[in-house]
C-alpha cells in the first residue's frame, strides 16, 4: 500500500506509489530493454523533472501539432463533454502540467459542478507543483494525487466521491503502448470504471508523412534533447555512466507498423554500465536503443478496439483536418 507522504489540507492528498515500485521492480524493466534484440527503452524514463519540462517546450513547438490540435478540440467541445457526462470526477493518466485539462476543469465548473481531480504521473516534483497551482487557480476544486505508473495507480484509486468518474488519457499518450499492450491497457480501464462511468481518449491519427517526420525531428532540436535526456535520468537513477555526447536522436516514420519510432544510436563502439543494476551493455557504432513508438491510428479501428473492451465511443469528437481524434467513450455491461 501507499504512503500518504503529504496531506497540507483537506483539499489535497498526495499519494506517493514510486516507493513501493522501487523495492522490488524498479529498473526490471531497464535491464529486460537494454538485454534485449533490439535494444530497447520504456517511454517513461523520459518524464523525469528535466525531462516533464522538454516535454512542455516541444508542445509549444511550430512542429508538434498535437497538442495545439487536441488543445482546440477540448476548447470546442469542453462543454458538449461535460453536457453528456454530468458531473464526475476526472482521473488522469500522465498528467504533466495539467494545461489541456484545466479546460476540462473550466467546462465542469461553468455548469456550476463539484470538481474532483486525481492526477497520476510519474513525475512527483510535477504532480506536486501542479496540483498546488490548481488548488490556488480553483477555490473549490479537490485533488487526490497519485505519483505513480499506471496500474499501481489504477489499482489504488481512492473511492468514488461524485456520481461518475471519467479516465482521460489524452495526448496520444496511447501511441506509446504497442498493440497488445494496448489491448491489456484497455482491459485495465474497463475493469477499473463502473458500468456507466467513462473514458476519454486522445488519438494522433494518420496523416501524411512529411507532417509527422516533422514534428518529431523539430529544427530547435528540442526533441533530441528531450530523447538524450532519458541517457541522463538513467546516470542519475541507477549510477550509470552513459556518455550523452556519443549518442544521437533518430526519429523516423515506420510505414509498415504505422508509428513513428524514436532512436538513442550510438556513435561509437563503447561500452556503458549501470552500477545499480549490475548491468554492462555493449554497443556497436550504429547501434540503437528504440526509446519509444509513437503509434498514429485510424478512427473508426480504435472504436472497434474499444468496444471490444466494452468501451463504447458515445462521441467522437475532431478537428478540421482530422488531424486528432478525441474520444468519449462510456463503459457498457
Ligand atoms: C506524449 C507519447 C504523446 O508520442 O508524440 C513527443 C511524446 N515524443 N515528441 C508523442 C513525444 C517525442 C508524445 N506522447
Amino acid at each position: 500500500m501507499g504512503e500518504i507522504v503529504s496531506e497540507r489540507e483537506s483539499r489535497l492528498v498526495l499519494q506517493n506509489l514510486l516507493a513501493d515500485d522501487r523495492e522490488k521492480e524498479l529498473g526490471k524493466d531497464v535491464v529486460t530493454g537494454l538485454t534485449g534484440e533490439p535494444k530497447s527503452l520504456p517511454p517513461k524514463y523520459f518524464y523525469d523533472e528535466k525531462g516533464s519540462l522538454l516535454f512542455e517546450q516541444i508542445c509549444e513547438l511550430p512542429e508538434y501539432y498535437p497538442t495545439r490540435t487536441e488543445t482546440l478540440i477540448l476548447k470546442a467541445f469542453g462543454g458538449a463533454i461535460v453536457e453528456k457526462t454530468g458531473p464526475c470526477e476526472i482521473v488522469e493518466l500522465g498528467s504533466g502540467s495539467s494545461t489541456k485539462t484545466r479546460i476540462l476543469l473550466d467546462a465542469y465548473q461553468a455548469a456550476g459542478y463539484p470538481l474532483r481531480y486525481l492526477p497520476v504521473d510519474v513525475s512527483d516534483t510535477m504532480l506536486s507543483e501542479t496540483a498546488n497551482k490548481l488548488l490556488k487557480e480553483y477555490p473549490n476544486l479537490s485533488i487526490h494525487a497519485l505519483a505513480s505508473t499506471y496500474e499501481p495507480a489504477l489499482s489504488a484509486l481512492p473511492v468514488k466521491q461524485l456520481p461518475a468518474r471519467l479516465i482521460a488519457f489524452i495526448g496520444s499518450t496511447i501511441g506509446n503502448l504497442s498493440s497488445q499492450e494496448c489491448d491489456q491497457f484497455l482491459d485495465l480501464i474497463s475493469q477499473t470504471l463502473n458500468i456507466g462511468d467513462y473514458f476519454l481518449l486522445g488519438l494522433d491519427l494518420q496523416k501524411e508523412r512529411t507532417a509527422l517526420k516533422a514534428a518529431y525531428n523539430d529544427s530547435q532540436g528540442v526533441t533530441a534533447a528531450f530523447n538524450l535526456n532519458m541517457l541522463t535520468h538513467l546516470n542519475q537513477q541507477f549510477e550509470g555512466n552513459f556518455d550523452v555526447s556519443k549518442f544521437s536522436h533518430v526519429a523516423f516514420y515506420n510505414e509498415k507498423e504505422q508509428q513513428i519510432e524514436m532512436h538513442l544510436e550510438s556513435m561509437a563502439s563503447q561500452q556503458v554500465s549501470l552500477k545499480d543494476l549490475g548491468l554492462a551493455v555493449e554497443f556497436e557504432k550504429g547501434d540503437r536503443i528504440l526509446s519509444e513508438i509513437s503509434r498514429k491510428f485510424n478512427r473508426l479501428q480504435m472504436e472497434k478496439t474499444l468496444a471490444k473492451h466494452r468501451l463504447q465511443v458515445i462521441a467522437p469528437y475532431t478537428d478540421e483536418k482530422e488531424w486528432f481524434g478525441l474520444l468519449l467513450c462510456q463503459r457498457t455491461p
